[in-house]
């Protein structure tokens, strides 16, 4: 029985189908970094830790980046590893060139050892092609780019370029390890609505873009909601005390 299996992976072996050297071998890991200039600056990420897969079931090596620059901060998020989505590719889609946010994302999926070995955001970079429009205009927007929940009213605000327009929206990223939500805001094309094009996924991420309504502080525009807020539940407050003092 034994002899017979081992003519049996011997026969497969003479054959070219060798169980055993059907291994792949994949970087593995994830980066979250927030900083400045990362749409014109490249940022090093080696990667030491890899992880073998097995070829014959579809996987692949898989590398992502994705680029957020609100101007004043910005922020990469990237992801290695093994992936059983099928589609050899390497692409670069720039969501948007600026002015005002500009946001990028790289995916490269690939079929040979060690192929997943980008060591530095220079990848994206190479393909992105900033806009050099810079007009100004006369719409303040709240910049800000931080985990959900740590921008506030006070953010940054920042005279926004012509054709631009406030944007504010939460961004969900979930998978490869990476599992966060950001808020974003700042200055976007006025013809764009999202930043991210609406998309559900970029490579094995899946993201979920929430835009907030209607933030828009223009330069004129005061009557932000949370001051209407509290002022009227200072007002039912004052209401409360006085029914119960009379
Ligand atoms: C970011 O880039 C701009 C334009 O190249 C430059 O003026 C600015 O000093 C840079 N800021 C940092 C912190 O590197
Ligand atoms: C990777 O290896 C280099 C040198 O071998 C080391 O300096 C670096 O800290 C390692 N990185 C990680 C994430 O372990
Ligand atoms: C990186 O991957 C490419 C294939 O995408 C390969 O040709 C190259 O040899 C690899 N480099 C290293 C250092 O492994
Ligand atoms: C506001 O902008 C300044 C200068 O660009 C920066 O140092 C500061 O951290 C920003 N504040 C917030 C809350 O983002
Ligand atoms: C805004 O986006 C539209 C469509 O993508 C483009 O044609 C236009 O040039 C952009 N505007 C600016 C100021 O870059
Ligand atoms: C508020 O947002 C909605 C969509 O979310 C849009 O249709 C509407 O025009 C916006 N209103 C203003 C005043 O910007």
């Amino acid at each position: 029985m034994g002899a017979c299996r081992i003519q049996y992976v011997l026969l497969l072996s003479l054959l070219g189908f060798c169980p055993c050297s059907d291994t792949l071998n994949c970087q593995e890991g994830s980066v979250m970094k927030f900083g400045q200039n990362f749409s014109r600056t490249s940022i090093e990420w080696i990667v030491n830790q890899t992880v073998g897969s097995e070829k014959n079931k579809g996987e692949m090596c898989q590398e992502i980046f994705l680029l957020i620059d609100v101007g004043e901060k910005s922020l990469i998020l990237g992801t290695k590893g093994i992936t059983t989505v099928p589609g050899k590719r390497k692409k670069t889609d720039v969501f948007s060139p600026g002015p005002g946010i500009v946001s990028a994302s790289y995916v490269h999926f690939c079929d040979t050892d060690l192929c997943n070995n980008a060591s530095s955001t220079k990848v994206l970079l190479d393909l992105l092609k900033l806009s050099e429009y810079n007009e100004p205009g006369t719409t303040k927007c709240p910049v800000c780019l931080d985990f959900k929940g740590s921008c506030n009213t006070e953010s940054n605000h920042t005279l926004c370029p012509k054709d631009t327009k406030c944007y504010a929206a939460s961004l969900g990223v979930h998978g490869g390890d990476l599992s966060a939500i950001f808020s974003i805001s700042g200055c976007l094309n006025s013809s764009h609505t999202y930043l991210l094009n609406n998309q559900n996924t970029i490579g094995i991420i899946s993201i979920k873009e929430t835009l907030e309504s209607n933030v828009t502080l223009s330069s004129q525009g005061l009557l932000v909601p949370s001051i209407l807020l509290t002022w009227m539940f200072g007002l039912l407050a004052l209401c409360l005390q006085r029914s119960v003092l009379c």
